[in-house]
Order: structure tokens, then sequence, then C-alpha cells
């Protein structure tokens, strides 16, 4: 067997992961209506910006190309803080102050922890460049309570060798379950905008789900009004195809017409999907060009790869295999959206079958009712199973040509 083919490539892309900055493609709405801030925030105007989208739908992959962008263009120092699994705001305000003591060479970093918080430190380790601290109690409800004055005299170390920072504080998820964060937020903002102790050049930017901003502005009506907002959903067909194009002549391979469009048809918009199938299409074609069976073959290939990570783990806690198969049907007969009535009248199945299947879909997150309270309608609410089910009826259909 020969393997030294395989061995000397190197695919371009990347599913699963952020897409790092210089293989960002499309959003560019979202991305100038970001950047429209950064100057107020660099004139002492701190800004805040709620990013919402769904599931990789792309929010920590804009938000990492921002920070690239306005650190090259504006000089601003940009933090990362993934709040994943956490709903306490003393963990999330210590990660954000631990974050920008780590901008700080690192020597004076250490020395300033220890200036600035002596006895409330219980430990300082240094891992590869990152220093690493726990204090007590006492010290994290205060980086809580005052959270604007450790920023700014943090700010006050850094401010010669940059024009602002970029706070990100990516999955605020499990937070904004809670009143108290929406009430804290609210506090922080206002104390920075109206009090002239402040001129902090910072820009926070959030990332987390719809909904989840939605339950923080109905906790707290002017919730809204402190954030600019933006919502990405799937990338058009247009930003797809400037994706495939680049990434693929990045490595010196040419896509023929009909593969393109394979390729972005079952994409569906999803970036998740679009890197997946770019990398299966990459493994799929041995040369330098790609033609329309090596993307018809990377699609299902990709499909097996979506499904294994992202899919079957869900539906294997199904206990009826029906279920399956009604999401085939759906699928099949192309309700992306769907009236519980339609369903019925044209499948046999029984009502009781039925409203089992909708509550058990919704628990899971894969469909969602839509329109107003009873209207019986359904959507699929995480399209990669829609596209799922598409590519597995499209691959039956393949087999049996
Ligand atoms: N603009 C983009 N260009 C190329 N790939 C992208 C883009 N946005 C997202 N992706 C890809 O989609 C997947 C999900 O992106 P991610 O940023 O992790 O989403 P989220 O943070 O919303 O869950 C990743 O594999 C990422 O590489
Ligand atoms: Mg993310």
């Amino acid at each position: 067997m020969d393997f030294e083919f395989d061995f000397d490539r190197e695919s371009p892309f990347q599913p699963g992961i952020p897409v790092s900055p210089d293989k960002f493609r499309g959003r560019q709405e979202t991305i100038k209506k970001i950047l429209r801030y950064v100057n107020p925030a660099i004139n002492g105007k701190t800004q805040h910006f709620f990013l919402t989208g769904k599931r990789r739908m792309g929010k920590t992959s804009v938000a990492d190309f921002v920070k690239d962008f306005v650190g090259y263009k504006k000089n601003m120092i940009g933090v990362y803080v993934s709040n994943k699994g956490n709903n306490s705001i003393e963990i999330l305000t210590t990660w954000i102050i631990e974050a920008l003591i780590n901008e700080l060479p690192q020597k004076s970093g250490v020395e300033r922890l220890k200036d600035w918080f002596g006895d409330h430190i219980e430990s300082i380790e240094i891992k590869g460049t990152k220093i690493k601290f726990k204090v007590d109690d006492e010290l994290t409800r205060s980086f809580k309570d005052y959270f604007q004055d450790y920023i700014n005299e943090i700010y006050d170390e850094i401010k010669e060798e940059t024009e602002g920072i970029l706070i990100i504080i990516d999955d605020i998820n499990g937070l904004s379950d809670s009143r108290e964060f929406a009430d804290w937020y609210k506090k922080l903002a206002d104390t920075l905008a109206v009090n002239n102790n402040y001129s902090l050049p910072v820009y926070f930017l959030l990332a987390g789900y719809p909904e989840k901003f939605n339950a923080l502005v109905a906790y707290e009506e002017s919730f809204g009004s402190i954030f600019h907002h933006d919502f990405i959903d799937c990338l058009s067909d247009d930003e797809v195809i400037d994706f495939f194009k680049d990434t693929f002549n990045q490595v010196g391979m040419e896509i023929s017409k009909d593969a393109l469009e394979t390729m972005v048809a079952f994409s569906s918009g999803l970036p998740l999907m679009m890197q997946q199938i770019g990398e299966s299409v990459f493994w799929a074609c041995e040369n330098s060009m790609i033609t329309n069976e090596n993307a018809i073959q990377g699609v299902i290939n990709a499909s097996y790869e979506i499904g294994s990570k992202q899919i079957r783990p869900i539906l294997n806690q199904l206990k009826s295999e029906n279920y399956e198969q009604i999401l085939q049907f759906l699928v099949e007969n192309k309700m992306q959206t769907f009236k519980r009535s339609d369903v019925k009248d044209s499948m046999e199945i029984t009502d009781n079958v039925l409203s089992k299947f909708l509550s058990k879909m919704v628990e899971l997150g894969i469909l969602e009712s839509t329109g107003h309270k009873n209207s019986g309608t359904y959507e699929f609410s995480n399209n990669l199973y829609y596209t799922y089910f598409w590519i597995k009826s499209f691959e039956k259909s393949q087999s049996e040509e």
C-alpha cells in the first residue's frame, strides 16, 4: 500500500474548530457593524456588542477574526474568555482579570499580582507563557463588585502599548439564565457611561444563543439598549462559493463547475457542514482537479463524519426507531417547516405517537415550535439535522441508480 500520497498532504479545512482568521470568509455586514464601534471605544466611550447565533453558526470565528483584525489595524489588545459551563459572575470576572494580567510582560505580571492582591493570593502558577492564579473568596467578590476599577488599574499598566482593549466573552449562555447577571452588567455599563473617573477605551463583545439574549432583555428591559446587536444566520451561497474557491486555491486545487454546485448545495449555508464537506472532498480528490464524483463522494463522507460526531450520539438516545423514520420522512418531503396536521395526514401515525415524537424532538433541540402558541407549526431548529437526512436520502438515491 502506498501511504506516501496522503502523508504529504495537509488539509486547509477546519471542521469543528473556529476558523483561523486567514481562512475566515463572508460575514462582511456583521464585521462592519462590529467595527463601527471601535473608534468610539478607543476614544474612551466603552462599547458593548452582543453577537447572537445558533450553535455552530460561527460566533467564535467572528469574534476571533475581529480580535485579530483590531489587533493589527488598531493596535488593540484583545482577550478572549470562554464562559462555557460557567454560571458565576465571580468566576467570569476572575477569568477576565486573569486574561488581562496575561497581557502584561510575564515578569511584571507576577510582580503586579503580588503588589495588587498580596495576601489574598492562594497560588500563582506559570504554565508555559501563561500565568494562572487563585485568590481567596473575599477578593473574588471584590472582582465582581469593583470590576471596572480592576480593569482601569490594569489598563493603566498597558496604556503606553495599546490603543484600547477588546474583551470577548464567548458562550455567555449559562450566565444569562439569571436576573443577577442582567442587573450586574447593567450596573457595570451605567457606571462606565456616567462616571467621569473612567475613560476606558474598552470594547466588550459578548456572544451567545439568540434565546439567551432575549431572556436577558426580558429580565431587564434596558439591557437591550446597552448593546449593539447582530444575529448571524446561515451563510449565503455566494459566501460559500468564495470560501471553497479560495480555500482550495490556497492548496493549488481547482473545482469543476458541477462539483462546486454540489458542494454548495449540500453545505446549506451551514459553516460547519461547509468545513466538513471541504475536508472530505479534499481527501476524496487525489489530484488537483475536483470532479463532481469527488464532490459527491466527499458530501457523503462528510455526512458520516458529522453524523458520528454531532448527530448519531443524540439520535441513538431515541428509544423508538420510528422517530428517525419520521425525521427522514419530513426531510424527503421537504418539510423543513411543517404543520402537525400535514404530518398526520401524510403518514399513517397516531396522534399519540406524533405528540411524543414532537415533544422529544423539541427537548433534543432538533425541532422547535414556531408561530403563535398552539399554532401546531414546527421547524427544524438545527439545520444540521435537516441536511444530514437530506444527504442520507441523496446517498440512497445514488446507490439505487
Ligand atoms: N466565516 C467562516 N468562514 C469559514 N468557516 C467558518 C466561518 N464561521 C464558522 N466557520 C466554521 O464553522 C464551524 C463552527 O464555527 P464556530 O465559530 O465554532 O461556531 P459557534 O461559535 O457559533 O458555535 C467551525 O468548524 C468553523 O471553522
Ligand atoms: Mg463558539
